[in-house]
């Protein structure tokens, strides 16, 4: 996702943080604003192109086998994460070093930065897909506007949704308002019966459950990937206009897995902080 994804996202999920977990993650965030999840929910993407941080670009997604969709829609861990890593290793790993007190106060704050960005990821259906490199290959239109197929995902989609041009810069109040439309849906009862089937893999109790839970994650994202983003084959979008009737047919797939990541995300920080996920 972009700035406006993984921003409502986070603030998103400090809606349904509890009282303790607000406390340590201000505390290890340093960041008492009311948009301390927000604040930090990009910094994966930019330490990931400086020289120190360039280990992690493969932590952002997972590539299932190399073929267009209808063929490759699973995920298999860990046969599809290579040596260098992926989203599904990379969630295990950052939620074993922020469970870990052993480890200083900057390691962990990183962890914790790394975890909130990660769990957004897994979320978009094209970062769990290989072909064209996630569709990042793949030119499209987006009312006008000369893009990939990947980046309309992560942004130019998004973007539109909340009444937004693609190439916008948005803030931290621009993602508060979705934050709080997704928030006042899911009060309402819209994902009801979601919410609990959401959580329902959550598991801490080692590195390996951990895993589990985030490969279920990627196996959502990547259905979506056949189900829709890519169900006519992988070249097909090439230099087409999707801003109309794909659009349309995204909104709802899009919304969804960025409420479903904000809770995921929640029960996920409550789960490691407080011992319990908040929705019981
Ligand atoms: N680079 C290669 N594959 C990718 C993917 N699925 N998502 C984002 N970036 C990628
Ligand atoms: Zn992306
Ligand atoms: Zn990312």
């Amino acid at each position: 996702w972009g700035t406006l994804g993984h921003q409502s996202i986070a603030l998103l999920a400090q809606q349904y943080l509890l009282p303790g977990t607000i406390e340590s993650v201000q505390t290890l965030l340093n960041d008492t604003t009311t948009t301390y999840l927000g604040n930090i929910a990009l910094w994966a993407d930019s330490f990931r192109y400086t020289p120190e941080g360039s280990f992690s670009g493969g932590y952002h997604f997972v590539n299932g086998h190399d073929a267009p969709p209808p063929e490759s829609c699973e995920i298999i861990y860990p046969e599809d994460c290579p040596p260098e890593g992926c989203v599904i290793k990379a969630i295990g790993n950052y939620t074993e070093r922020l469970k870990d007190h052993t480890l200083p106060v900057d390691q962990r704050q990183q962890a914790l930065k790394f975890v909130v960005h990660f769990i957004g990821d897994i979320s978009q259906p094209l970062h769990t897909e290989a072909f064209g490199a996630g569709a990042n290959n793949l030119t499209v239109w987006f009312q006008g506007y000369k893009t990939n197929l990947h980046a309309a995902w992560d942004t130019a989609i998004p973007n539109a949704m909340i009444g937004f041009p693609p190439n916008a810069k948005i803030g931290n109040g621009d993602s508060l308002g979705w934050a709080n439309n997704l928030a006042a849906a899911i009060n309402a009862g819209k994902y009801k019966k979601l919410v609990w089937a959401w959580l329902k893999d959550h598991s801490l109790r080692n590195l390996k459950e951990e895993e589990k839970a985030a490969t279920v994650w990627a196996q959502e994202s990547n259905e979506e990937v056949c189900d829709y983003a890519m169900v006519k084959g992988g070249n097909a979008y090439n230099g087409t206009e999707i801003g109309g009737a794909y659009y349309e047919g995204a909104k709802p797939i899009v919304e969804v897995s960025i409420a479903k990541a904000g809770i995921r995300l929640a029960a996920w920080l409550n789960l490691i902080f407080e011992g319990q996920t908040g929705f019981e």
